[in-house]
């Protein structure tokens, strides 16, 4: 956690930063709902459950939905029947309903915290996430309020969370990226961005030194999912080789003026992290300890 901030302090930080993010966060992270964005999160939830054909969950609940890269794929693509989508972040809510109501997809919101769900005991098959664990001050009792809404075997999945060692070695390409940045810069003929790029503001830079509160251990993670309560807890590994590509080409983008990236660099850094992907995928993942890897998934099971 920042130093000397409360949870309190972290709660509105997080409102306030992801309210502000929500403007260009599908822009910013490239987020697609269409068939690409399915195959991901899809992808993404077989390797959290460790099952290569993933069941039909009747009714699920996605913790720190956002713009709803992550739940609206999955409701999308027919894994999830009902999908209620919460957040602190009423901004960031608002665009999912927007997305929802382009794709036609019937869903529900509610604006709530982690730890406070506003819905009774055993009522989903599945608790799901990206990218959220590590912005809650209080993961034990966000895991117990999970595992009080879920029902006996309900499953929890959390994807994208980074690793203690994963967020260290990320690092060096951002700081290589923007070592190299004003020669890219010229290379791209782009101009210098305005407040680090997607017309952020500056209050952005601020606000996000206070809203990550953890970077997982493995072993952490597991012991999280344990003290819980849960059963068949789960931790695996993913992405090393497409996550240093990645925030390498990322570093050097947020120097430029978004609209200044030429396109033919868009589709070499998208195609070149789908190619990378595939080979931590077949390559590094079966091999390596989920240390190692910049993205950390858990999923565990409530008791029967
Ligand atoms: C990095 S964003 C990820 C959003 C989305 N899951 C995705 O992958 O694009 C983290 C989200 O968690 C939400 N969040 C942060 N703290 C939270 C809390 N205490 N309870 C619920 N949601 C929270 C933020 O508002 C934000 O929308």
């Amino acid at each position: 956690m920042a130093a000397h901030a409360t949870s309190d302090e972290v709660h509105d930080a997080n409102v306030r930063y992801h309210d502000l993010a929500a403007v260009h966060y599908d822009a910013k992270w490239g987020i697609d709902y269409g068939a690409r964005g399915q195959s991901q999160v899809t992808g993404k939830l077989r390797k959290a459950l460790g099952e290569p054909l993933l069941p039909h969950f009747g009714r699920g609940l996605e913790i720190g939905a956002g713009t709803g890269y992550f739940g609206l794929n999955l409701a999308h693509a027919g894994v999830i029947g009902e999908y209620v989508a919460t957040d602190i972040s009423s901004g960031m809510l608002d665009k999912l309903g927007d997305s929802a109501r382009r794709l036609e997809l019937d869903i529900h919101t509610a604006c709530c915290d982690a730890t406070r769900l506003p819905f009774s005991d055993g009522s989903f098959d599945i608790v799901f996430g990206h990218a959220v664990l590590h912005h809650l001050p209080d993961l034990d009792a966000s895991l117990a309020e999970m595992r009080r809404v879920l029902r006996p075997g309900g499953a929890i999945a959390f994807c994208g969370e980074p690793s203690h060692l994963g967020d260290r070695l990320a690092e060096i390409p951002k700081r290589a990226g923007y070592k190299i940045s004003p020669a890219w810069r010229a290379l791209m003929r782009a101009s210098p961005a305005v407040h680090g790029g997607y017309h952020e503001a500056p209050e952005e830079a601020l606000l996000e030194q206070v809203v990550d509160v953890h970077a997982f251990t493995p072993g952490a993670l597991t012991a999280a999912g344990h003290a819980a309560g849960f059963d068949r807890v789960r931790v695996r590994g993913e992405e090393l080789a497409a996550s240093l590509f990645g925030w390498a080409n990322r570093a050097l983008e947020a120097t430029a003026e978004p609209s200044d990236v030429p396109r033919l660099w868009q589709s070499y850094a998208y195609h070149g992290y789908i190619a990378l992907q595939a080979v931590d995928r077949a390559l590094l993942e079966p091999r390596l300890p989920a240390t190692v890897f910049y993205n950390l998934l858990l999923s565990a099971r409530a008791p029967d």
